[in-house]
């Protein structure tokens, strides 16, 4: 059997390339023709994707769903997931996330991607019920970052308690780009030893490494690789689907892609590209390599990100201080990788504790929490003598955060019943407040259901 392929250009390819600005019609524009190209699932939605909608385009992303499934008929859509935080921030109360996880599956999403910036597993529990409960299927991903925590050992043995947790397979999360090809084939064959489950590969093409990655990782067994279509592949992205069915065509591999729908797809796609290259939402510099998220183990989101907080306090030339002490948080942090959330926080401390001139002496709420316990369980343990300086006598939990938290739905649709026209709107509204209301309310006034014609 061939490798499968999921797509993920309209989701991660455009979020990671221009801020996850395609409108519903332009992700819509090419689906009927992705829809024919064979591939495993189609990723369409997800945190970032549903927050353009509310407060960047005017859009519900719900209709978006729900159009996207009138379109796709034959290919599974799949969404990304942050277990407990859901699409959000901070953690939400069970209730939230299982009607968030119901009417995702019921608006049209097949399978679920779930995952925790610091693989807590109890994070993911209470989705990973919902996701079984509403009959989605259920994919658990591993954040994956280097340290020395961080060793096949250790992701062999998340792998088996995911196992157990009744996932219906696994996905290597490499958000950063940093997964050498050689630790990919050392991963990857301990984990088909190891779990029964299906394994897919997700990483970016950031530091230049991810084709070479993907092609070990398949010569060691993975079942399924992330890919992006052309014109949203590359750069911070992921590897271009075309490609990667030319290399293995002919091979034990071969992922059987239908070439003359890909080529149709990325015809139409091509001029949403130029369209964002043109306004310059889409910079040039995220297209090519970047191989300094190798040396410093950064996601290249976090790496602008880092460039924009020192260039708004006039300290531009103390990135390579900053740089040098993100690696000094994380080990204090008990190694956390670095995803969202945990990658703004441990970013944030960084510039803080170079910028101020004494470590620690400024310290965001958030990571105050986490020293809590707030966030889960942290990869190794944190270092208890900043601990105790930055939260002094506190108690800290040990158990699962979601636990102190009382059920907020019923709540919630009580106090929007003026605005919220469903289920749907008050999970909006759940997620992100002002925003989603700000856009409700409009919407209300507009009467207006939806202006996309969808060619079904
Ligand atoms: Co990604």
């Amino acid at each position: 059997m061939g490798v499968k392929i999921v797509e993920t250009g309209l989701r991660d390819g455009h979020q990671s390339l221009f801020a996850t600005r395609m409108n519903t019609e332009e992700v819509l524009c090419a689906l009927k023709e992705l829809d024919q190209v064979g591939y495993h699932a189609i990723e369409i939605w997800g945190g970032a994707t549903f927050d353009a909608c509310l407060r960047f385009l005017n859009e519900d992303p719900w209709e978006r769903l729900r159009l996207a499934k009138k379109v796709c008929k034959k290919t599974k859509l799949q969404m990304l997931f942050r277990g407990q935080n859901i699409l959000g921030y901070r953690h939400y109360a069970d209730d939230v996330v299982e009607k968030f996880v119901e009417k995702s599956i019921k608006n049209g999403i097949d399978i679920i991607r779930i995952f925790d910036a610091l693989n807590d597993i109890r994070n993911l529990e209470c989705a990973v019920k919902a996701t079984k409960k509403y009959g989605g299927e259920c994919q658990i991903a591993l954040s994956y970052t280097t340290s020395p925590v961080h060793t096949v050992q250790y992701y062999v043995e998340l792998a088996k308690e995911i196992e157990k947790m009744g996932a219906d397979s696994i996905c290597i999360k490499d958000m950063a780009g940093v997964m050498m090809p050689t630790a990919a084939y050392e991963l990857i064959s301990a984990l088909k030893k190891n779990t029964k489950l299906p394994i897919e590969l997700h990483s970016h093409c950031t530091g230049g490494l991810c084709e070479m990655t993907y092609l070990k990782a398949i010569e060691a067994g993975v079942d399924i690789v992330d890919c992006a279509l052309s014109p949203l592949s590359g750069g911070t992205s992921q590897p271009c689907t075309e490609s990667l069915n030319f290399a293995l065509q002919g091979t034990e591999y071969d992922p059987k892609l239908n070439v003359a729908m890909l080529n149709a797809a990325a015809a139409k796609m091509a001029p949403v590209k130029a369209k964002y290259l043109a306004n310059g939402l889409l910079n040039p510099k995220v297209l090519s390599v970047n191989a300094n998220i190798i040396k410093y183990q950064v996601p290249g989101g976090m790496l602008s990100n880092l460039i924009n907080q020192l260039k708004q306090q006039d300290a531009s030339d103390r990135l390579d201080e900053v740089l040098a002490e993100v690696p000094n948080v994380r080990k204090d942090m008990g190694y956390p990788p670095l995803v969202t959330p945990l990658s703004q926080m441990v970013g944030t401390q960084a510039v803080l504790n170079v910028l101020s001139g004494e470590r620690y002496k400024m310290v965001p709420k958030e990571i105050n929490e986490y020293l809590h316990g707030r966030y889960g369980r942290s990869p190794a343990p944190v270092d208890e003598e900043i601990r105790r300086k930055i939260i002094g006598d506190d108690k800290v939990i040990t158990y699962r955060p979601a636990d102190d938290l009382k059920p907020e739905f019923e709540e919630l649709k009580k106090q929007y019943k003026g605005i919220a026209k469903s289920d749907e709107d008050v999970l909006s509204i759940a997620l992100f407040g002002d925003v989603a209301i700000k856009f409700i309310e409009q919407r209300n006034e507009d009467a207006i259901p939806t202006v996309i014609h969808v060619e079904a």
